[in-house]
């Protein structure tokens, strides 16, 4: 096996590994990225689907805005149901800005296309990726190609884009991270159905049961979570007791009510806020879920995946095309700003949507909601968070 070279070895092709390989294409910078499972299975794979403003805006800027553009429906604002009534936060009115529905898996086929279009490096079903080195300036990245054979990269990055159960982070011996967390007793089950959309904006539903929200991914297929327990079981919910459950939920006296329709996609999530801080080690920086998760009831995963991935092209462009280390050397503080905004945005949006069943909390959540529909400044608070603060 002869060693190969690569500027930037980039672990995991979910959003943030390849939309910084394609950033990193478009500043001249070669990188190699290494996937442990199929094309098939990362196309497919059903997760987030609303992308913030400056995420939109970044991938028009980097060439990927024309099937966006066609095919994303754009949402001047959402819907808060509680007490039985809907309450509109109007983000264009507000805060003068709008928030995208389009799948991430479909963000996940545009950044593949990119790649392929530049027959830049992406290997697919690779195995025992093993990283070392890191403390010095020529890492190495060994593993299993898809034929079985072994291979070696040299670069000068590692860039741990591999999630929240990938390798690099876990490469890491305890004493070098601080990793902060939260667990919530709470899961989503998440369904894919052929159904019209409650609604033509997302509807986030609080009610004494357990949350619900209504999404879609267009305008025949709807996406929909209901609060369950963390381990709760798939086998326990039924197509109809879903249905049943999100018509009480979200049942209003006068407003648009859920719609049933056969079931494409379902799955359960358990919820958590994990930060492992920093996010740079030598010459391993971690960016997206291999840093950080957030639950998903602010919509920030994989927008934060890609802002920390801006800001890591931008750091990397410094230290390999200009022996600039300034930029590098500010990545894990600067991206850790954000990422603690959208951690506590996302655990606000998920302790004031959700039920503990203790009487107090409910009480507590309803007061919030009502102050956010009654008062514009608070209205106007969680509309720039949801809507994304600009990157600085
Ligand atoms: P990922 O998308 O996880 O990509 C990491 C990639 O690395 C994967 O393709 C993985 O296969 C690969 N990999 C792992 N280990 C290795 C290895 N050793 N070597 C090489 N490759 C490896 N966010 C929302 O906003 N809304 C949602 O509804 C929502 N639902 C979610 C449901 C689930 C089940 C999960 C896990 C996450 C969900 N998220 C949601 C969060 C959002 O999808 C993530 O924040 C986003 O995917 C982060 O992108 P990423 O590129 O950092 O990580
Ligand atoms: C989704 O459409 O998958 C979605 C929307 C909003 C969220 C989470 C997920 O907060």
């Amino acid at each position: 096996m002869t060693p190969e070279r690569t500027q930037v070895a980039v672990v995991g092709a979910g959003p943030a590994g390849l939309l910084l390989a394609h950033l990193l294409h478009l500043s001249g910078i070669d990188s190699v990225v290494l996937e442990t499972r199929s094309r098939e299975y990362v196309e497919g794979r059903v997760r987030a689907g609303v992308l913030e403003q400056p995420t939109t805006d970044l991938l028009r800027a980097a060439g990927l805005g024309e099937r966006l553009d066609r095919e994303g429906m754009v949402h001047a604002g959402i819907s808060l149901r509680f007490d039985g009534a809907d309450h509109r936060i109007d983000f264009a009115d507000l805060v003068d800005a709008t928030i995208t529905v389009y799948g991430q898996q479909e963000v996940v086929k545009d950044l593949i296309a990119a790649r392929d279009a530049v027959d830049g490096r992406l290997e697919f079903e690779v195995s025992d990726v093993v990283v070392d080195g890191i403390d010095g300036d020529a890492p190495t990245v060994r593993y299993v190609d898809v034929r079985g054979a072994e291979q070696q990269l040299e670069c000068a990055v590692v860039a741990g884009c591999d999630g929240f159960h990938g390798v690099t982070r876990a490469m890491l011996a305890s004493d070098r991270l601080t990793v902060y967390d939260r667990t919530y007793p709470f899961g989503w089950l998440g369904i894919l159905a052929v159904a019209a959309p409650v609604h033509e904006e997302l509807v986030y539903t609080r009610h004494a049961r357990g949350f619900a929200l209504s999404s879609m991914r267009s305008p025949q297929i709807t996406r929909h979570y209901l609060q369950v327990a963390p381990d709760d079981d798939l086998a326990a919910w039924p197509e109809d007791r879903i249905w049943a459950e999100l018509q009480e939920r979200m049942a209003v006296s006068d407003g648009p009510q859920v719609t049933p329709g056969p079931l494409l996609d379902k799955g359960i999530t358990a919820m958590r806020s994990v930060v492992a801080s920093p996010m740079r080690h030598g010459r391993l920086f971690l960016a997206g879920d291999a840093a950080h998760i957030v639950p998903p009831t602010g919509a920030k995963g994989m927008n934060l995946a890609i802002a920390d991935v801006w800001l890591l092209a931008r750091a990397l462009t410094a230290l390999l095309a200009d022996g600039n280390e300034g930029p590098a050397a500010a990545y894990s503080a600067t991206a850790l700003q954000r990422v603690w905004r959208a951690e506590h945005f996302s655990w606000f949006m998920t302790t004031m949507l959700h039920s503990t069943g203790d009487a107090f909390d409910e009480q507590l959540a309803l007061a919030q909601l009502r102050y956010l529909v009654t008062s514009r400044a608070a209205a106007t608070s969680l509309a720039e968070n949801y809507v994304g603060v600009p990157y600085v």
